[in-house]
């Protein structure tokens, strides 16, 4: 069941509503109303906003199309086969399914908060949320067909078809099934984490040494690339800036090359999206390639690949204390509270 709260005129008044209000409208103006973060500590990182304006109905929609496995050529998958929301958004394996190949060629990132990111997918293939559907659509490795095919199946289903002309007035078409889904997705945020409550100012929401973490992260530089409201997800950057790590690991793929898949730019070889840090505790393996299996391997890989550091021990526990405070709450339930 969806657990969406509309804001009702009359919770403006609690100081919460007035925080997330005044939150949804830094989004609105691009930050440029100072006035409104000032409830919120000056860091370069944002809160995740308790609720996000959606269209339930459609939201709805969305949702049982999230676990429809007839968009799937053969009924394989569905979106919910590798986004799982009750392991982080993702599938906890390095390389995930893949309808035509032994694997697929990326690490599954996770769905959770997607919205935030500036672009869609590790080399931002896809500039918004709609066009990252009607990639997985088509993708050999996803749902491996096509609209038409999808639209044949859908229609016979009458059921549904009523549902569709309830909330849209040409019923089940592909841009309805986009928008639908991308409803949905909206409505895949994480709120409350232990970092946010304490960018807002919420007694004992971290320990001192978590505190530490966090001061570490922005001492070393972590913080450069790794910011704003998903902490990574509004930058491309080198994956390899001190030292190229593909080429050491060996055996380069297509994948790899990130970027340069895209724009043809050889400047682009291995540059991907900076991907969020959000709830990063329950969405291991790491990195493009899956090749990280724990959180202190991709934190010293980072240190050695993007800021030409060997990091201490020390400095990897407290950076990882850090990343575990970012695991917030869907459904009022903690990401790492498992089932
Ligand atoms: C077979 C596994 C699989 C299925 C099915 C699948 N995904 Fe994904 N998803 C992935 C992988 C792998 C990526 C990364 C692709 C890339 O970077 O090129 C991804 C990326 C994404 C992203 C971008 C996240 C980011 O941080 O860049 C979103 C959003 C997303 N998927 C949503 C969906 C939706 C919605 C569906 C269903 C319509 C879906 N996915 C179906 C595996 C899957
Ligand atoms: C110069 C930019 C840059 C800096 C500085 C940087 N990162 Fe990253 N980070 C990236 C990029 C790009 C990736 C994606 C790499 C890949 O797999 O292709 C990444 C990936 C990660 C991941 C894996 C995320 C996932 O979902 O797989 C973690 C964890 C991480 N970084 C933590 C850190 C920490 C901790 C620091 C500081 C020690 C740091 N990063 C510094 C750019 C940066």
């Amino acid at each position: 069941m969806l657990h969406i709260k509309p804001l009702k005129l009359t919770s403006f008044f609690s100081v919460n509503a007035v925080l997330t209000a005044a939150l949804l409208c830094i989004f609105a103006t691009a930050g440029a109303d100072t006035d409104n973060i000032k409830y919120f500590r000056q860091e370069p990182i944002f809160p995740i906003p308790q609720v996000v304006l959606v269209n339930i109905k459609k939201a709805e929609l969305g949702e049982k199309l999230f676990t429809d496995t007839r968009l799937s050529k053969n009924n394989q998958v569905s979106c919910a086969s590798c986004h799982q929301l009750k392991s982080g958004g993702d599938d906890n394996l390095p390389l995930g399914l893949s309808l035509s190949a032994e694997q697929n060629i990326v690490n599954t990132p996770t769905i959770f908060n997607s919205q935030f990111n500036f672009r869609q997918n590790w080399d931002g293939s896809a500039k918004t949320l709609a066009e990252q559907i009607d990639g997985v659509i088509h993708s050999q490795d996803e749902f491996n067909t096509d609209w038409d095919s999808i639209l044949y199946v859908l229609a016979k289903d009458k059921e549904l078809s009523t549902e569709f002309y309830n909330v849209f007035n040409n019923g089940i078409t592909r841009q309805n099934i986009i928008d639908a889904l991308v409803e949905y997705e909206k409505t895949l945020i994480t709120p409350n984490s232990p970092f946010d409550r304490y960018l807002k100012n919420e007694e004992n929401s971290l320990t001192e040494e978590e505190i530490r973490g966090y001061l570490t992260f922005k001492e070393l530089g972590c913080i450069s690339c790794h910011q704003g409201i998903n902490i990574g997800g509004n930058l491309y950057q080198k994956f390899g800036v001190f030292y190229n790590y593909i080429a050491e690991r060996g055996n380069i793929k297509k994948a790899d090359y990130g970027r340069m898949n895209i724009t043809d730019r050889y400047v682009d070889a291995f540059v991907f999206k900076v991907p969020t840090l959000r709830n990063i505790a329950v969405t291991a393996p790491y990195l493009h390639d899956g090749s990280a299996e724990t959180i202190e391997e991709a934190i010293s890989i980072m240190g050695k690949t993007q800021l030409g550091r060997n990091l201490t021990i020390e400095e990897i526990r407290l950076l990882k204390s850090f990343l575990y405070t970012l695991t917030g709450e869907y459904n009022n339930t903690s990401l790492d509270e498992k089932p």
